[in-house]
C-alpha cells in the first residue's frame, strides 16, 4: 500500500505563479560588478583569447563600453591595467607614478560618469617585473612589511583619482589597516575598502594573467594566497580584515569556494562579495561554445549559486551579458 503522504513539496512547484511566490533569492543587476581591462593607446579593442567576449580596451573605447553598460543598469566596474613590460620594475613604482595611464583613465571615467561606482585593484603584480603581488628579495622571498607602504601609495593614488572602492588583492598581512590609515590621514575616509579576504592560490586565474601578462616570473603565490584545502584560515583572515576596517569581505574564486562564501556570511556582519574569476567564466564559455551547455540557462544559474551561498556583491565577466538578459526579461528560474 502507498503510504499516506501529507507533505508534498511538489505543490509549491506546480506552476510559474506558485514558483514565483516561493522564490527565495533574486539576483538583480545592481549586485554585479563588471571587471574591465584597460590598455594604453588609441582605438584598441583586443579580445582576451582565453576569455571570449572580454577585451583589453583603450580609454575612448572603454568609455563607450561603460556607457553601454550604464544604459543596461550595470553601474559598478572593477578596472585593471595591462601595463607594458618597460614600465615594470621591482618596486612597482609605475603604480603610483604621476604619468600612470590607468590613474588618468580613472579620473576621466569619473568625470564622464560620476554616478558609476569604480573599484580598483591594489597589488604589485601588474606593475612588478617579478610578477608577484609583493616585493621579492634576492632569495625569492616575498617581503610582507616592506610591501605595505607600496600598496598604500598605490591605494592613495587611486583614491586621489576618485575611485569609490579600493580592492587590495595582494594577501599581505596587515595591508587593510595600513591602507585604511593612509587613506584616512590623507582625507580619504570616505573611500571604501573591499578586501580580498579569502583569496585562494587558484588555477582559475589563468585567463586573467594572460589578459594582463602578469603571471609570476618565478615561483607561485602559495606563500601569500590560501590553500584550496583549507577553510579555517578564511575565518582568521575575515576577523583581521573586519578589525582592520574593511567594508566588504571578498571570497575568490567563487564557484569552487561556495562553502567559504557561506562560512564568512554566517560568521561576519560585513557584506560578503565574491569574485567569479576568469577561469570560471572561461570554463563555462568554452562548454557553451562547444554546444555542451546552454549559456542563457547555465550562466544565470552559476551567478545565482554564488548569491544563494551568501554573496551580496558578485564580480563577474558575465555581468554585462546578465544585464542584457535581465533587460530582455530573460532571467527566469
Ligand atoms: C591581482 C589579481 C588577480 C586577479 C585579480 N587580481 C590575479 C592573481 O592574483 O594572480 C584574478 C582575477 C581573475 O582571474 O579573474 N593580484
Amino acid at each position: 500500500m502507498f503510504p499516506y503522504n501529507q507533505s508534498r513539496p511538489r505543490r509549491n512547484r506546480k506552476n510559474p505563479a506558485v514558483r514565483a511566490h516561493i522564490q527565495e533569492h533574486h539576483l538583480t543587476v545592481d549586485r554585479l560588478m563588471y571587471p574591465l581591462f584597460l590598455v594604453q593607446g588609441e582605438g584598441v579593442k583586443e579580445e582576451v583569447s582565453s576569455l571570449p567576449g572580454n577585451y583589453r580596451w583603450s580609454l575612448e573605447l572603454l568609455l563607450k563600453e561603460i556607457e553601454s553598460c550604464m544604459n543596461l543598469g550595470l553601474q559598478s566596474f572593477v578596472l585593471f591595467p595591462a601595463v607594458p613590460e618597460d614600465f615594470k620594475d621591482k618596486v612597482a613604482s609605475y603604480s603610483y607614478a604621476e604619468e600612470n595611464f590607468y590613474l588618468h583613465a580613472l579620473r576621466r571615467i569619473k568625470e564622464e560618469f560620476p554616478e558609476a561606482c569604480l573599484m580598483t585593484d591594489v597589488a604589485m603584480d601588474p606593475y612588478s617585473s617579478d610578477g608577484h603581488d609583493g616585493l621579492v628579495d634576492e632569495y625569492g622571498q616575498i617581503l610582507n612589511d616592506e610591501t605595505l607602504p607600496i600598496l598604500s601609495k598605490m591605494a592613495l593614488a587611486q583614491a586621489q583619482a576618485g575611485v569609490d572602492i579600493i580592492g587590495p588583492s595582494d594577501m599581505m598581512d596587515g595591508r587593510v589597516a595600513h591602507i585604511r590609515q593612509t587613506l584616512d590621514q590623507a582625507g580619504f575616509g570616505h573611500t571604501s575598502i573591499m578586501s580580498y579576504t579569502a583569496k585562494y592560490a587558484s588555477a582559475f586565474y589563468g585567463p586573467f594573467r594572460d589578459a594582463l601578462d602578469s603571471a609570476p616570473k618565478a615561483g607561485d603565490k602559495k606563500t601569500y594566497q590560501m590553500s584550496p584545502a583549507n577553510s579555517r584560515e578564511a575565518l582568521i583572515e575575515g576577523r583581521l580584515d573586519a578589525a582592520e576596517g574593511a567594508d566588504y569581505l571578498m571570497v575568490k574564486p567563487a564557484l569552487p569556494y561556495l562553502d567559504i562564501i557561506a562560512l564568512l556570511n554566517q560568521n561576519f556582519e560585513l557584506p560578503i562579495a565574491a569574485y567569479n574569476v576568469s577561469g570560471e567564466c572561461a570554463m563555462l564559455s568554452a562548454a557553451c561554445e562547444k554546444g555542451w551547455l546552454d549559456f542563457e540557462k547555465a550562466m544565470p544559474e552559476m551567478l545565482m549559486s554564488i548569491h544563494r551561498a551568501g554573496a551580496k556583491v558578485i564580480l563577474s565577466y558575465f555581468a554585462k551579458a546578465y544585464a542584457e538578459m535581465a533587460k530582455a526579461g530573460k532571467i527566469k528560474f
